[in-house]
C-alpha cells in the first residue's frame, strides 16, 4: 500500500474518443478509466457529457501532459485552477503528469521534453511540485518519461533523480514500466536497477503500453500490445509495491475496445501470482 492509502483501482484503460460510443452503449466491466485532462479542460458538449456518464459509473484518475513541472516558465495558475476544477468534477482519485518540461518563454512544444538530471534541476522541480500539490490540494503524481536523448550535464541517473524528487517534493509516482524499458534500450541502462531504486510506497499507479522498435532505438508509440519483457518488469515492480492501480495505454492505431481491454487484463495474471509465473524475485 502507498503512503497516502490511495486505492488500488484495479485494471483500467485510457478513456479514448473512439471508444465513447462503445462505452456508453455497452457499459463494459472495466475497473477504472484514466482521463486525459487536456481533452476536457476547455470543452463542453458531447465530450463533457460522455465524461459525466463515465464518472457516474467508473472510478477515474486524471492524467495530463502540459504541466511542464520541470520548466522554467512560471507555473500556469489558470491551467492548475481548471485542472483542480476538473478533478473535483470527476472525483478523480489522483492527478498525474510527467517528469518533463514542455516549452519555454511561453511557447508550448506539445512534447514531453527530457530533463537535465542535476542538483539544480532537482531543487527547482521539487519546489514546483510542492507548489502544485498545494494548489491542487492533493499529492501530485509524476510519471517517469520515455526519452531519446540525454543531457551531457546530468550528474544523477534518472531513477535517482525521480526517487529524490518524490521524497523532496512529497509526491507520488506513476511508474510506466514501458517507458523504463524504452529508455533503458535507448540509453543502455539496466531497467531492473531503475525499477528497484524507486521508493515502492510512493508508487500509486502503473502504466503499460506497446512501442515500436526501430532496431537502433525504440519509439514510445503506444500503438501495440506490450512486450513480454515489459510485462516482466511490471511483475518485478509489483512484487515491491503490492497492489497498485494499473492502466494500459493505447494511443495510435487504436483497436476496438475489447482488444485494448483484453490486453490490459493480462495484468491480472501478473498481479495474482507474479512470483509463481516468473520465478522468485
Ligand atoms: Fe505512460
Amino acid at each position: 500500500m502507498n503512503r497516502w492509502n490511495l486505492p488500488d483501482l484495479g485494471i483500467g484503460i485510457g478513456l479514448r474518443t473512439v471508444h465513447f460510443a462503445h462505452i456508453l452503449e455497452h457499459r463494459p466491466q472495466v475497473d477504472w478509466f484514466e482521463v486525459l485532462s487536456e481533452n476536457f479542460l476547455d470543452t463542453g458538449g458531447r465530450p463533457l457529457y460522455v465524461l459525466d456518464q463515465v464518472v457516474e459509473r467508473y472510478p477515474v484518475a486524471l492524467h495530463g501532459v502540459s504541466m511542464s513541472i520541470g520548466g522554467t516558465d512560471p507555473l500556469d495558475r489558470e491551467y492548475l485552477r481548471k485542472l483542480k476544477a476538473l478533478a473535483t468534477r470527476t472525483r478523480a482519485h489522483w492527478v498525474s503528469d510527467h517528469l518533463c518540461w514542455t516549452g519555454v518563454m511561453g511557447r508550448n512544444t506539445h512534447d514531453l521534453l527530457p530533463m537535465p538530471y542535476t542538483e539544480e534541476a532537482l531543487r527547482h522541480t521539487a519546489a514546483r511540485a510542492r507548489q502544485v500539490s498545494e494548489i491542487l490540494e492533493r499529492p501530485l503524481v509524476l510519471e517517469n518519461p520515455s526519452s531519446y536523448v540525454e543531457f551531457a550535464d546530468s550528474t544523477l541517473t534518472e531513477w535517482d533523480f525521480l526517487a529524490r524528487l518524490a521524497e523532496e517534493a512529497d509526491c507520488g509516482l506513476l511508474l510506466d514500466v514501458n517507458n523504463v524499458y524504452v529508455s533503458s534500450f535507448n540509453h543502455g541502462f539496466d531497467p531492473h536497477v531503475y525499477i528497484d531504486a524507486l521508493p515502492a510506497d510512493r508508487v500509486v499507479q502503473y502504466h503499460l503500453a506497446g512501442h515500436t522498435n526501430k532496431g537502433t532505438h525504440i519509439i514510445d508509440t503506444h500503438s501495440d500490445r506490450a512486450l513480454e519483457a515489459v510485462w516482466d518488469l511490471y511483475a518485478r515492480a509489483w512484487r515491491r509495491t503490492g497492489a497498485v492501480a494499473t492502466l494500459f495505454e493505447w494511443d495510435e492505431d487504436i483497436p476496438p475496445f475489447e482488444v485494448v481491454h483484453e490486453e490490459a487484463l493480462k495484468a491480472r495474471v501478473r498481479r495474482d501470482a507474479p512470483a509463481a509465473v516468473h520465478g522468485a524475485a
